[in-house]
């Protein structure tokens, strides 16, 4: 009797376990964890073992081993194996494929105390695995530098693990405000570090064109700078954000080469983000128009923009403009290896279009009634172009406006009504409402915000044409973000909602520390909103695992804003 009772406790003192959040601070939460006790250490004799020749599993290691090599100073081998290995095989990382997991993106991760097993679908499920191992290692991991005196241990466990959602993207705008290839970078790894998917990169905009296109070079020679208006210059200030991007003429501004582009985009595929392009069209063109006037209804003489908003120069219907668009994409997709590129198609004015002979012509040779269906007509003209290059479009919901091009997935961003409407007629859709993704709103009302200097400020709503905005996006309420309602029923929403994403505007958030303090931590939160089903879901037990990643986050130098923590 004494026996089957103690035995009894402590089976649910294990239980009990499974749900200790210190123990195991795995952010997006899990599908399953099974804990035990004990731990595995790495050591200089630790060693990675992978199948023969597989070369995407080999990618699959390379950033928990440079973690390794970096912080806790440990070189693993990695080494190549015939046939699986034996449970004998000490202190090995064995990673391995597994046909009988589904979700492309499922793995599975057992921590002995002398063996870990990391399987997935793919290699991209087996590099998860491995994330998982680098939230669970004491958070000096992070460390840019060798840190002494660590015992590099993660504990006993089994997890089985797949995402809710294959789509989870945060988009970076690096136009309104830049973003150098470094931050960019570092932003990708802290992607991987949460799971996500997709990387959108907004290159294009009023503000400043910020890609290298070597048919058409005054693209960046002029459209990649303004006027240092409204880029908090400060000339007395050596660390003023904008001191660094000041260039020619004394202009703020920047841009990526296509060596640059390259590097982000090897970068990005060593952690399995999917670096996800825009070119904006036809609307948010400025830049591109001051470069090359002919593209635009009036023929200039155009500026590159220094405010915020919505401005009426758009690209013309010429077709000379569906040239350059093409000339454009073709040079992308030398660059850039996903499948779908962003064609913007928000916020386009039609007032030029309505007084321009080009544009009347256009209308007329293609039978087009009103410019929403010229609008239409520039997004199939894209989608059949993007086609012949083996792409899928996708673009802000306002392509669904006078008629969605066949195969085009909408990003829904003016509430989800929008994504749902697009998924019930077979199109995919990826939700983004304001309401819950806009990161360049502040996490707290005023009143309850003690760090309102680190924020860089309030974007104001009125530009957008919404009526219901919050006046603030809180931690939790993105944690209870649903891309797709568990109430929906229609199975066929369910299935072309593929996802939901995080946007990060620019406009007020000159600098990285800005930047930061917008997305951390509710990155965390949009992760697990996207990856873990909602029965495994539970805020308090999120904010408890949070408060062990933000010690990682300290390492890593995030300024990430500390209101909603958990006290
Ligand atoms: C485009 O080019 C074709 C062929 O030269 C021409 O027939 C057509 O009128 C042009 N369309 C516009 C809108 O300029
Ligand atoms: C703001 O700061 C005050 C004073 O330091 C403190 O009492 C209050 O709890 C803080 N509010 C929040 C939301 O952190
Ligand atoms: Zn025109």
């Amino acid at each position: 009797m004494i026996l089957t009772f103690a035995f009894v406790s402590l089976f649910s003192i294990l239980s009990a376990d499974s749900e200790s959040a210190t123990r195991y601070p795995i952010i997006p939460r899990p599908v399953q964890l099974e804990p035990a006790e004990g731990e595995f250490t790495f050591s200089t004799e630790t060693r990675f073992l992978i199948p023969k020749g597989n070369a995407d599993l080999k990618r699959a290691t390379g950033s928990l081993a440079e973690r390794l090599r970096v912080a806790a100073n440990l070189d693993l081998k990695v080494d190549e194996y015939d046939t699986f290995p034996t449970e004998d095989t000490k202190n090995v990382v064995i990673l391995g494929l597994d046909d009988t997991i589904e979700n492309k993106e499922g793995y599975s991760l057992l921590i002995k105390d002398n063996q870990i097993v990391s399987k997935g679908k793919t290699a991209h499920g087996c590099f998860h695995g491995l994330t998982t191992i680098r939230q669970l290692l004491p958070p000096q991991i992070e460390s840019k530098a060798p840190v002494a005196g660590i015992t590099w241990s993660v504990p006993r466990c089994k997890v089985v693990d797949y995402p809710l959602y294959s789509y989870r993207g945060m988009m970076l705008d690096v136009c309104r405000h830049f973003t150098p290839k470094e931050g960019v970078k570092r932003y990708i790894d802290l992607l991987a570090y949460h799971k996500m998917s997709i990387f959108h990169f907004h290159l294009t905009e009023d503000q400043g064109w910020r890609i290298e296109i070597k048919k058409y070079p005054k693209l960046t020679e002029i459209g990649a700078w303004r006027s240092r208006a409204n880029s908090l210059y400060n000339e007395n200030d050596d660390n003023s954000v904008a001191r660094q991007f000041i260039g020619l003429n004394d202009q703020y501004g920047g841009f990526f080469t296509q060596e640059d582009i390259k590097e982000i985009v090897a970068y990005a595929t060593d952690r399995f983000i999917v670096v996800q392009p825009e070119l904006e069209i036809p609307g948010h063109a400025t830049a591109a128009l001051a470069a090359y006037p002919q593209l635009g209804c009036t023929g200039g003489p155009y500026r590159v923009i220094t405010d915020w908003g919505i401005f009426s120069d758009v690209f013309c219907a010429k077709n000379e403009t569906f040239q350059f668009l093409e000339d454009v994409w073709d040079e992308y997709a030398a660059l850039f290896p996903g499948p779908m590129y962003h064609m913007g198609g928000d916020e386009c004015p039609h007032e030029n279009w309505h007084r321009c002979e080009h544009c009347k012509l256009r209308m007329k040779e293609e039978g087009l009634p009103t410019t929403d269906n010229l609008q239409a007509y520039f997004v199939r003209r894209q989608a059949s172009h993007l086609a012949k290059l083996g792409k899928r479009l996708i673009g802000w919901d306002e392509i669904m406006d006078g008629g969605l091009a066949d195969g085009a997935v909408v990003m829904s961003w003016r509430g989800t009504h929008g994504g749902t409407q697009a998924a019930k007629t077979g199109h995919d859709a990826v939700m983004t409402p304001m309401s819950h993704c806009y990161f360049d709103f502040p996490q707290a009302t005023s009143n309850d915000d003690n760090e309102s200097s680190e924020r860089g400020g309030f974007v104001n709503p009125n530009g957008r044409g919404m009526n219901s905005i919050p006046n603030s996006i809180n931690l939790q309420l993105v944690y209870g973000f649903e891309p797709c309602s568990s109430s929906e029923k229609d199975e066929n929403v369910r299935k072309h909602i593929i996802g939901g994403q995080c946007n990060v505007w620019t406009e007020h958030l000159p600098a990285q520390s800005n930047i930061d303090y917008n997305v951390f931590p509710r990155l965390a939160s949009m992760s697990e909103a996207l990856w873990t089903n909602k029965e495994r879901k539970e805020y308090s037990h999120f904010q408890d695992r949070l408060n062990e990643i933000i010690k990682a986050y300290d390492v890593l130098g995030i300024n990430y804003c500390k209101m909603q923590l958990k006290k």
